[in-house]
């Protein structure tokens, strides 16, 4: 029985050995926090994308998706907030001139405690952490490293610096002289891009509220520690949706999103008892409701999406900083409002490690005769990288040959591959691995009567079909139709 921190190390190597996620810059020994997607990895990439997408603009009529710059003006940060309270509490060890966020060091001694059996003293940690992040005391938190004696996990020394704030925005110049040039942030989430579109889009589209506003794009943070892969990276990518609303009906809509959005994630069919809601207590100053859909990695339960009603803030902020009106008027009641907004924000490389998570296993598949396994990755068929794979038995007797032709005629409506080195049973072990749900074998028999085997990943039963059906059944099983209608 493996443990969980074994299980993740194998579901890295995994994702490695496959092709799905190299870390960046390798040769040059990598970049921290900075992932590159490999040929297996952008393809489940793009088609988690494209469910996302399918879901959100496709199937509902009042929304819309946008694709905006990653640079903005700069004082759209100062309107959102970020400029002066996107931080978060760092430390420095003096010895080994190592920076730790300071609520992680904190939260990795109560962890320790909770180990130990010393629950009493861990709950008391947890509840003076709390109130020195609610109060942003950050002298408190010093105090508090100090009181139980935290040490730097490299020098071992408790030789630390003062807490500061630390601003996790990345910032360049922009313009080619240095003195008339204009500090700008790479942005840190998309929703802003959607914010300052709001009147462009609800315009030209004739948006009535309500109505939405999708964006997948690039997102950049300068977190002080990353760890956990694709957990908490620097560049990572977000699928986000600003849901705007008449203000007073927000939080029926927050409770409608709330629950499409777990709906989107069970209709893969992961293990449900793996997700669950986690409500905020504490609510940022300009929301008011926002739950967390976490699932339990290998590292315990973690956000992978947040479901914020974040009020009028957003716009009114940009009303004021921009000095252009941000109102709709509503034919209905006959009045002019700044809408209240629902939004839903997904990290897409959590949501990838999620789906990698979900689908990993090394199966067993021993009997009494024989010792024997396979890795597989179980990815729901609509988001496989790969959807079938064609095998001639042999390569001669113009297997080959018919193969192909099997290929192209597949291949215009789906990411197909062809195999011919190997055994079979090596062939497919080799797309098990990367979770191709279906393996297609030409035989001598396909030459006389057009019919082949189909082989199913996870039962990994097999069933001969005529040449003719293969169009009709990859749609069945690998087609978006039956995953889209689920969310009906
Ligand atoms: N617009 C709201 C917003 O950005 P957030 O909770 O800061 O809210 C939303 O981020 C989602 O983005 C998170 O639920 C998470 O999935 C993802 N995310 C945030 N920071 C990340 C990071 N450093 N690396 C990977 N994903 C991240």
């Amino acid at each position: 029985m493996k443990t969980n921190d074994e299980l993740f190390k194998h579901v890295i190597s995994h994702a490695k050995e496959y092709g799905f996620v190299f870390p960046s810059s390798e040769i040059y020994d990598g970049l921290s926090a900075v992932y590159d997607y490999g040929q297996l990895g952008a393809e489940l990439k793009n088609n988690i994308k494209t469910y996302w997408w399918k879901a959100m603009v496709q199937l509902n009529e009042n929304i819309v998706g946008i694709d905006s710059a990653i640079f903005m003006h700069p004082k759209i940060w100062k309107a959102s907030g970020h400029v002066d309270g996107f931080n978060d509490p760092m430390i420095d060890n003096k010895d080994s001139k190592k920076r730790y966020r300071a609520d992680q060091l904190i939260e990795d001694k109560i962890a320790r405690y909770e180990k130990d059996g010393k629950t009493d003293k861990a709950a008391k940690l947890q509840s003076d952490l709390d109130a020195a992040l609610n109060e942003d005391d950050l002298g408190r938190l010093k105090s508090i490293i100090e009181e139980h004696e935290i040490a730097c996990p490299i020098s071992g020394t408790k030789n630390w610096t003062e807490v500061r704030q630390f601003n996790l925005m990345f910032s360049t110049q922009m313009g080619a002289m240095a003195d008339g040039s204009e500090e700008v942030y790479l942005r840190p989430e998309t929703a802003q891009g959607i914010f300052v579109n709001f009147l462009n889009v609800q315009k030209t589209g004739r948006m009535k509220i309500p109505f939405g506003i999708a964006q997948i794009g690039k997102a950049f943070r300068n977190e002080v520690i990353a760890r956990q892969f694709i957990m908490r990276m620097r560049e990572f990518e977000q699928m986000e949706m600003q849901f705007f609303v008449r203000p007073g009906t927000e939080l029926e809509w927050y409770q409608k999103w709330k629950e499409t959005r777990l709906k989107w994630h069970l209709a893969l069919k992961p293990n449900a008892a793996k997700y669950r809601y986690h409500d905020h207590v504490k609510l940022a100053h300009y929301a008011n409701a926002a739950v967390d859909i976490e699932y339990d990695f290998p590292f315990g339960f973690k956000e992978v999406e947040g479901i914020h009603s974040r009020t009028d803030f957003d716009l009114s902020q940009h009303q004021q900083f921009s000095g252009k009106k941000m109102q709709y008027f509503d034919p209905e009641i006959n009045q002019n409002y700044i809408p209240y907004v629902i939004e839903t924000s997904i990290g897409l490389d959590r949501m990838f490690l999620t789906t990698l998570c979900n689908a990993y296993e090394e199966e067993d598949l021993s009997t009494a005769e024989k010792q024997d396994s396979r890795s597989v990755l179980h990815l729901h068929p609509a988001l496989a990288p790969i959807k079938a794979a064609v095998f001639p038995l042999t390569k001669k007797d113009g297997l080959p040959e018919k193969a192909r032709q099997v290929m192209d005629l597949l291949k215009i409506d789906y990411n197909i591959i062809y195999e011919e080195k190997d055994a079979i049973g090596k062939r497919y072990r080799r797309q098990d691995a990367i979770g191709t749900p279906i393996c297609i074998t030409v035989d001598h028999q396909s030459l006389t009567d057009d019919t082949v085997t189909i082989r199913h990943r996870d039962s990994m039963e097999q069933e001969r079909v005529a040449i003719t059906d293969l169009e009709r059944i990859l749609e069945n099983i690998v087609g978006w139709k039956p995953l889209l209608q689920s969310l009906l």
